[in-house]
């Protein structure tokens, strides 16, 4: 685009036909998408081509392609927020590096954390005036997807890919109105074992819940409970979300042993509940465990976390023949209202998560 527009040393070519705006009160989830999206292409022998800013829907993909065929797909999820006096950003760094390792078990080529940074910069500024206001948990929500773009059918570490950055005006991220969730406690499917690819932010993993999640639905509840794949007892993610319980005073997480996300809240809130001085486990916590603890009288609290749902409250797990309650939220509160405020700017910063756009 020479001669042409340039935000951060990333060229634009400015859309000729704005896609409609979102009309009503609620955005929802991923309805909308923004006028504009950020492509590089990759080639095995030559490397990475300079990014560049294009209209939505210019952009086409390979059918024969191993992202089509075989899943060579990764993708990131992070947020841009409004505040009075600019757009910024949560973490960018920490998405840009779990970027980078989600690639690597997929053999795709790794993205530069400057350059993935850059390119979501370069992005959010073209379109900033798309970004909702933060009220009701309004952002805009960017998605970073690096994918295999090369025609060929053989399965083989692909030669060409695309990094690619989406962006979509975002508001709460369930349905209806905000209730604790009533997960089914999924012993029947599983999401990931040892091994496998349950810690890559790689499409497959979703592709592979919905019909747990379906069947969840029809038995009225809002997600699946996943549980570990050896024992069926141990938890391991809420839907799309990492699980926190919490025992009497203490909060449990799942380990990081490859099985489950490495989130980016998961991770936040565990920074914030070690500096409130709330007596924290990363270790593996089973159903047995909470529904002896439930029986001992104690105080159960179950919450889920990520970057869209951020903190959802988790009311009741149940399965075939049991269930556990949660019996109060205090804990999951306390990380919602510390979360958003760092998001907003009312609180300080003092973890240097925020990065101005
Ligand atoms: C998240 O961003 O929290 C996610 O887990 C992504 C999901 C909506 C697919």
């Amino acid at each position: 685009s020479q001669g042409g527009e340039s935000v951060l040393g990333v060229a634009v070519t400015h859309t000729t036909t704005p896609r409609p705006r979102p009309t009503g009160t609620k955005l929802g989830f991923g309805r909308y998408l923004t006028d504009h999206v950020l492509v590089a292409e990759h080639d095995a022998a030559t490397g990475w081509q300079p990014a560049r800013i294009v209209p939505t829907g210019s952009t086409r993909a390979e059918i024969a392609s191993g992202a089509l065929q075989y899943g060579l797909s990764i993708f990131e999820g992070l947020k841009a927020f409004k505040t009075d006096r600019e757009l910024r950003l949560f973490r960018p760094d920490a998405h840009a590096k779990r970027f980078a390792v989600s690639a690597k078990r997929l053999c795709m080529p790794e993205v530069p954390v400057e350059t993935f940074i850059n390119a979501v910069r370069a992005l959010v500024r073209v379109d900033a005036d798309w970004c909702p206001a933060q009220t009701g948990g309004g952002a805009l929500y960017i998605r970073p997807t690096l994918y295999a773009d090369e025609s060929f059918l053989g399965v083989r570490p692909a030669q060409q890919h695309v990094f690619s950055v989406l962006l979509s005006p975002v508001d709460s991220y369930w349905d209806g109105e905000e209730h604790s969730l009533k997960l089914w406690a999924e012993r029947e499917f599983t999401r990931a074992a040892l091994g496998g690819v349950g810690s890559v932010k790689t499409g497959g993993n979703y592709a592979s819940s919905l019909l747990a999640a379906k069947r969840a639905k029809e038995r009225g509840f809002d997600q699946v409970l996943w549980l570990d794949a050896v024992k069926r007892d141990f938890l391991e993610e809420a839907g799309t979300m990492n699980v926190f319980v919490r025992i009497g005073d203490t909060v449990i997480t799942p380990p990081l042993e490859g099985t489950i996300l490495a989130g980016i809240t998961r991770d936040s809130c565990l920074t914030l509940l070690r500096e409130w001085g709330v007596p924290v486990e990363e270790r593996p916590v089973s159903l047995t465990e909470l529904g002896e603890a439930a029986k001992a009288g104690k105080a159960i609290e179950m919450w889920g976390t990520g970057t869209a749902a951020v903190i959802s409250p988790i009311g009741e797990v149940a399965w075939e023949n049991g269930s556990i309650k949660s019996t109060g939220f205090e804990v999951a509160p306390r990380l919602r209202k510390a979360i958003d405020g760092i998001h907003s700017g009312r609180d300080a910063d003092t973890h240097g998560w925020i990065v101005s756009v």
